[in-house]
């Protein structure tokens, strides 16, 4: 019965804790389809390695924090297999047959990448090791013959490089080894930092963890940015740009009430604490049960490393099993 289910392979990079950004861009959908998917979460400390050298610590200690977000935000062991990507060596070992597929130049124009190199200052010395995670990631997604991905829309030159990966192995070995993929968007791919900035992210220090206290939050709402030219109640406020718009588009469930706010805001007589206390109360309702589950979960570590054992003996049976075809596929199954 579950075979007929589609298969759903999605992850994030130990680097740091997920933050609201993570839930609106993915997680949110990764918790709605793990009851109508197979669903792998990877947690992808492999592919943090490749731009934390050095700082090794940081992301193995990272595993286990992001594994608490994701059964914080409602992912269930039972429903979906959480696993440690660098446990599962057969990832590493279909890197390296893709890796003939695509060429250095490929890879370079590879949107996401180009940004992440022009962000490190890596110029011209970009580790190679960095450069070829988007064919890693490719082994990620192929190796459990996912059809859907639920990431951000940053992550879709990835999905983009997956698919030609596919194509050419499966043209060059004349057979339908590998299994396409789509990646699945949530409705609000993508939330500012509170500070206005495009994207939340950790090291931007702009965003609100899913683990953030009653009292984060509500600081962190105060600190948002709002229409800098809405100086008085009365004035006429701007909606686009307004950070604390932005949220409620995400976070506001009536969408008639988001609407009337926003036409009210636009004629002015509409407080920027009336609409911010709104978005707090929100927030608050949103993130209190998270906290509760994340500190339940952070209590219990070892009930956490046995999920995660448990998944990654399951992930890397699945792989095997097709790194095993893929190898046959490239006639290298001399013993069998
Ligand atoms: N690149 C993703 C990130 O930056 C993590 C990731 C690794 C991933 N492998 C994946 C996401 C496969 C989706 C599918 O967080």
């Amino acid at each position: 019965m579950s075979t007929a289910k589609p298969i759903i392979l999605t992850g994030d990079r130990t680097t740091g804790p997920l933050h609201l950004g993570h839930y609106v861009g993915s997680l949110r959908t990764r918790v709605e389809l793990q009851h109508k998917a197979q669903q792998f979460l990877l947690l992808a400390d492999t592919q943090a390695m490749t731009d934390n050298v050095g700082h090794h610590q940081k992301v193995t200690d990272n595993v286990v924090e992001v594994a608490l977000d994701y059964l914080a935000a409602g992912i269930d062991p039972r429903l979906s297999t959480i696993f440690v990507q660098s446990q599962v060596p057969e990832l590493a070992e279909l890197t390296q047959y893709l890796l003939n597929l695509v060429t250095v130049s490929r890879l370079e124009r590879n949107p996401t990448i180009k940004e992440e190199i022009r962000l490190r200052d890596f110029e011209r010395d970009i580790p190679a090791g960095f450069l070829m995670y988007p064919v890693s990631q490719a082994a990620d997604i192929t190796a459990f013959k996912a059809s859907m991905v639920p990431v951000g829309d940053d992550q879709l030159p990835m999905i983009e490089q997956t698919n030609e990966l596919v194509r050419k192995f499966n043209s060059t070995v004349g057979d339908q080894i590998l299994v396409e993929c789509e990646a699945v968007l949530s409705a609000v791919t993508r939330l500012p930092g509170i500070d206005g900035k495009a994207k939340m992210s950790k090291s931007l220090n702009n965003a609100i963890h899913l683990g953030a206290s009653a009292d984060d939050i509500k600081k962190a709402v105060n600190r948002m940015y709002t229409d800098p030219n809405h100086l008085r109640v009365d004035d006429p406020g701007q909606v686009e740009g307004n950070v604390v718009f932005a949220f409620l588009d995400a976070f506001e469930p009536d969408a008639t009430v988001l609407d009337d706010l926003k036409a009210h805001y636009r004629r002015g007589g509409l407080a920027d604490s009336i609409l911010k206390r709104r978005l707090n109360e929100h927030l608050q309702a949103l993130l209190e049960p998270v906290r509760q589950r994340r500190e339940q979960f952070a209590a219990d570590r070892g009930e956490v490393m046995n999920i995660l054992r448990q998944g990654t003996e399951k992930a890397r049976l699945v792989a095997s099993q097709t790194v095993y075809e893929v190898k046959a596929a490239l006639g290298l199954n001399y013993f069998n």
